[in-house]
């Protein structure tokens, strides 16, 4: 998506990406369940939810559950699940009240009618809200929708009679279950490992990428300013020159 930062405050990122990582060692470290640091990470949701609002950022993107998740042992799926659809059922309110736009990323493919219902109903009491734009993903893999939006732009280029030679990046940008939204600018994710993990591949081109070393349950206002201040000191030249003025002369 085209970058307008030249017309805003560069030290805010307009759209933040969150790896939630470390659940299961933080839960680990206190000889408890995995269960136990899933549940102690939805608290560090609700907190990077508020800190995203309270810091001006407006769209904030949660890897919640990948589409390689459900090869976990069933009883962490099923905490997963449940843990998601508590979620909404308890927050959509206050989400809602606080002006909390949610969507949900990821394939429905193949999803429960119970989860299925509750991300409509969260998507369609949140639609006019416009504070903060919360992505939930869900089912989620960076590759599932890249394929995903090849298949519903073949579709219609077919229908349409386009030529496929002529796609445009914008296209793709369009046909992505983020379409219409900024890319992410900052990427974050904590327990210290460094990796993407499927993530937001095809919007993350050119976001800055902060590693954070506390475990997400520890997340909170002060992990997110942290690595604010980290983005803040990065110079982005997305494929360009710092100052093209300079390497004129
Ligand atoms: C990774 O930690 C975390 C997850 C796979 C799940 C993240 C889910 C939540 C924070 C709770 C539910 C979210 C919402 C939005 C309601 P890990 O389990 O891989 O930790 P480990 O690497 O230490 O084992």
């Amino acid at each position: 998506m085209a970058d307008d930062s030249q017309n805003r405050d560069t030290m805010t990122p307009r759209h933040v990406g969150i790896i939630m990582d470390g659940n299961g060692r933080w839960a680990a470290a206190r000889h408890k369940p995995r269960g136990f640091g899933h549940k102690a990470g939805v608290d560090a949701v609700r907190k990077a939810v508020r800190a995203a609002s309270e810091l001006g950022i407006s769209h904030l993107t949660l890897y919640a559950f990948s589409s390689e998740n459900w090869s976990r042992p069933q009883r962490e799926v099923r905490d997963l699940l449940g843990l998601m659809k508590l979620f909404i059922t308890r927050d959509l309110a206050e989400l809602c009240a606080n002006g909390v736009r949610i969507r949900i990323i990821g394939s429905r493919t193949d999803l429960s009618p119970d989860i299925l219902g509750l991300m409509e109903t969260a998507e369609f009491r949140s639609r006019d809200n416009s504070v903060l734009n919360l992505n939930i993903a869900f089912n989620y893999g960076g590759r599932d929708e890249i394929r995903r939006a090849f298949a519903r732009l073949a579709a219609e280029f077919a229908q349409k009679g386009r030529d496929p030679g002529t796609i445009t990046e914008a296209d793709i940008c369009g046909a992505l279950d983020t379409g219409g939204q900024p890319d992410p600018d900052l990427l974050i994710r904590t327990s210290g490992e460094m990796r993407l993990s499927n993530f937001m591949l095809w919007q993350s081109a050119y976001s800055e990428l902060v590693f954070l070393p506390c475990m997400w349950p520890d997340f909170d206002k002060s992990w997110m300013e942290q690595a604010i201040e980290e983005y803040a000191s990065r110079t982005r030249r997305f494929g360009g020159v710092e100052d093209a003025k300079d390497i004129a002369l």
